[in-house]
């Protein structure tokens, strides 16, 4: 086994191919109208899969490209995923989460839910969430609040936002309000609409600062959790997503991107993880995120990332200055690259000058 390279992190599961929305924003390679044959993961697979990995797992995370709950055995794979760890989340449109259905995944073992809900205006979110019904989504989020308020105090209930080019200070700020303050959410996490491999709202970072810190001052105390606010339980911090990464028919990548462009690291159902390990590629991917050596050629896997476009990694890496600063070398900054930390750098900078 290569040691180097194995450590405890968080292992997020793809449990279907298959989801029951067709979000107008979602660019996830999933059957909504049977374009794709329909593939569950069994949990006799994933039993196979996390074995393989077991010493590596810290957390599991149930969210892949689709809808978890479109897997009507979910809750199967729950009481799997138990046999490696008691922490355990799922990302979800919060549609087919009813009473019933929360109740039987809290108790096969999930304590960290998360409801992508994008917008809290019924006719946005309709129109955004295409089949989707804010009423519902609402009404299950509600249920789900009840529960832990009812003596389940140890679960998470987050709720998750897309900051979208039309979204103002305004918008964020009622969308916070009605979740966190109205329904109770445990966090309120954003990130930024991503289209075509793009970050398309270069600022959010700094309309997100700006939005706590306006809060604040209205005696809200809300901490506004970062992009990809999965209960990461890493040690190695890598790009900002540092996780492993198990697709719906057992193929292991660093991360979800890789379910779009089909550059796995290997298959857990076909090959063990020494293997898999002892990879070149698997190697460079590592060696380039342990390392620190930023200036160094981005490895094959992470080429063309979103999130190397910007500059959140560095925010999140929170590693010191002039180490942050040798990405540079990859970025165009002056075509306008730079996310809100960089507007924010910037703007020090130039206030320094
Ligand atoms: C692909 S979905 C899968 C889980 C589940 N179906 C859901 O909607 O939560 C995972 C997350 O990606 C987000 N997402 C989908 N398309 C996106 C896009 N183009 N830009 C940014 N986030 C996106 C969703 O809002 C959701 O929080
Ligand atoms: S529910 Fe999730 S996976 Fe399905 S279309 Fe919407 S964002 Fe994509
Ligand atoms: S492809 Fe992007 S998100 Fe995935 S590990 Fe690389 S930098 Fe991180």
């Amino acid at each position: 086994m290569n040691s180097k390279h194995v450590f405890p992190s968080t292992v997020l599961v793809e449990p279907t191919n298959k989801c029951n929305l067709a979000c107008d924003f979602c660019e996830a390679n999933c059957t909504v109208n049977g374009h794709l044959k329909l593939k569950d993961l069994s949990s006799q697979n994933l039993a196979i899969a996390l074995k393989k990995i077991e010493k590596t797992i810290t957390n599991i995370v149930f969210q892949g490209d689709c809808e978890p709950l479109v897997n009507k055995r979910l809750d199967k794979l729950v009481v799997e995923a138990k046999r490696f760890t008691h922490s355990i989340a799922i990302v979800t449109n919060g549609t087919l989460l009813n009473q019933k259905k929360s109740q039987e995944l809290i108790k096969s073992g999930v304590n960290w839910f998360a409801f992508s809900i994008d917008d809290h205006r019924r006719d946005v979110f309709n129109a955004v969430r295409v089949r989707a019904d804010l009423d519902v989504v609402e009404e299950n989020l509600r249920e789900l609040i009840l529960i832990r308020n009812n003596g389940r105090a140890d679960l998470q209930v987050a709720v998750h936002k897309i900051i979208f080019p039309n979204d103002t200070l305004e918008s964020l700020k009622e969308f916070v309000k009605k979740y966190y303050l109205g329904f109770g959410a445990s966090q309120i996490t954003f990130s930024p609409l991503v289209e075509m491999g793009d970050i398309k709202v270069k600022d959010w970072l700094k309309l997100r600062n700006r939005l706590e810190s306006d809060l604040v001052d209205e005696g809200i105390l809300v901490n506004l959790k970062e992009f990809c606010a999965y209960p990461y339980k890493t040690l190695n911090k890598y790009c900002g997503t540092n996780l492993l990464y198990i697709n719906h028919k057992g193929y292991l990548s660093p991360c979800g991107l890789h379910q779009r462009d089909g550059r796995f690291f290997g298959n857990l159902l076909q090959e063990s993880y020494e293997e898999i390990t002892e990879k070149d590629h698997f190697k460079e991917y590592h060696n380039y995120w342990l390392s620190r050596e930023y200036s160094k050629p981005i490895p094959s896997h992470c080429k063309d990332c979103f999130l190397l476009k910007g500059h959140y990694h560095r925010y999140t890496l929170n590693e010191g200055h002039q180490n942050g600063l040798e990405f540079c070398d990859h970025l165009d900054l002056q075509n306008n690259q730079a996310d809100g930390a960089d507007a924010i750098q910037y703007d020090l900078i130039s206030k320094a000058l």
